[in-house]
């Protein structure tokens, strides 16, 4: 049973300009596990059911994949307000192509992917988003968790005009009732949704790329774990503050399994298993 011994570029060729990230990518990819050598069972089932590439994939995947190609190729203009880590100052406008932020912002199809099967296989039922931009990562994680009968995706963006991209794209895709979209500021509208909920199955943090934002949404989210919730944080190797973050969250007492896959970390906080750090190859 081996791995894909195959060594790619990472997808986002902008990100190769950044020193940091490149850096930890060869790193991660020098020093990742085998899945051979992978003594966890419960981590090899991760890995078997959701992270390997599957051979065989759902119709939807055409579907969602068609609707990245026209946002790639969207050359209209919408007022983009930042909100994120980037931003120089919080709140300001700017007038940008869709397809210059659909570059920007939207995770690989292989990545994606790999969250569809994590809440098409795992019963996952209050999943909630940070960071809908134009809401095609959201596409794969609600596809996927129609596979369970109970399961409520919320998911939450700041900017208006890239908020009605994604609410037009999930209307293409029927998902309209599926997903609960959010128009605000996460700061705001994360503690009103924990509030709601009576647990947290699942948190996907892809937006405000900033230690102290990161730390944030963690401290506040474990109010609402159990024992087989799944955090997952993406880019942890976007910048020092995010690997720093990453870092601390590995630490914390709460956490048991961690599964970096270099673009996206997954967080365990389940007390039947041993403290433990896994590096898997994605590509
Ligand atoms: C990297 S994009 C998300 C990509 C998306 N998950 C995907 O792969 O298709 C991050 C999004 O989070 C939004 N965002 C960042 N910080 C935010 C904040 N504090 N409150 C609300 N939205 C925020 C940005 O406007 C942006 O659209």
């Amino acid at each position: 049973m081996g791995f894909e011994p195959i060594f790619f570029l990472p997808p986002s060729f902008i990100n190769l300009l950044n020193l940091h990230y490149l850096k930890n990518f060869i790193r991660h990819y020098t020093t990742a596990t085998y899945i051979d050598v992978l003594h966890s069972p419960f981590v090899y089932e991760l890995y078997q059911s959701c992270i390997k590439k599957q051979t065989e994939v759902p119709l939807v995947f055409k579907e969602i994949e068609t609707l990245r190609t026209q946002l790639l190729h969207n050359n209209n203009f919408i007022a983009y307000t930042d909100f994120g880590a980037s931003a120089h100052y919080k709140g300001a406008k700017k007038n940008i192509k869709i397809s210059s932020l659909a570059r920007k912002h939207l995770k690989p199809a292989r990545i994606a992917q790999i969250l569809y099967f994590i809440t098409h296989h795992y019963p996952y039922q209050h999943i909630i988003e940070l960071g809908t931009s134009m809401g095609i990562t959201t596409s794969y994680l609600a596809t996927g968790a129609q596979n369970h009968i109970n399961a409520r995706l919320q998911t939450i963006e700041g900017c208006k005009d890239v908020f009605g991209v994604a609410a037009k794209v999930f209307k293409q895709l029927n998902l309209g009732s599926a997903i609960k979209s959010h128009h605000g500021n996460f700061d705001e509208v994360l503690p009103n949704i924990l509030e709601e909920i009576p647990s947290l199955d699942l948190l996907f943090v892809d937006g405000n790329h900033s230690y102290e934002a990161t730390m944030n949404y963690f401290n506040q989210s474990l109010s609402k774990i159990h024992n087989t919730t799944l955090f997952i944080f993406d880019d942890i190797y976007w910048s020092t503050e995010m690997t720093a973050a990453w870092e601390e969250i590995k630490c914390h007492p709460r956490v048991s399994v961690t599964v970096d896959l270099f673009f996206i970390g997954l967080v365990y906080f389940r007390k039947e298993q041993v403290k433990q750090d896994f590096k898997l190859r994605v590509f």
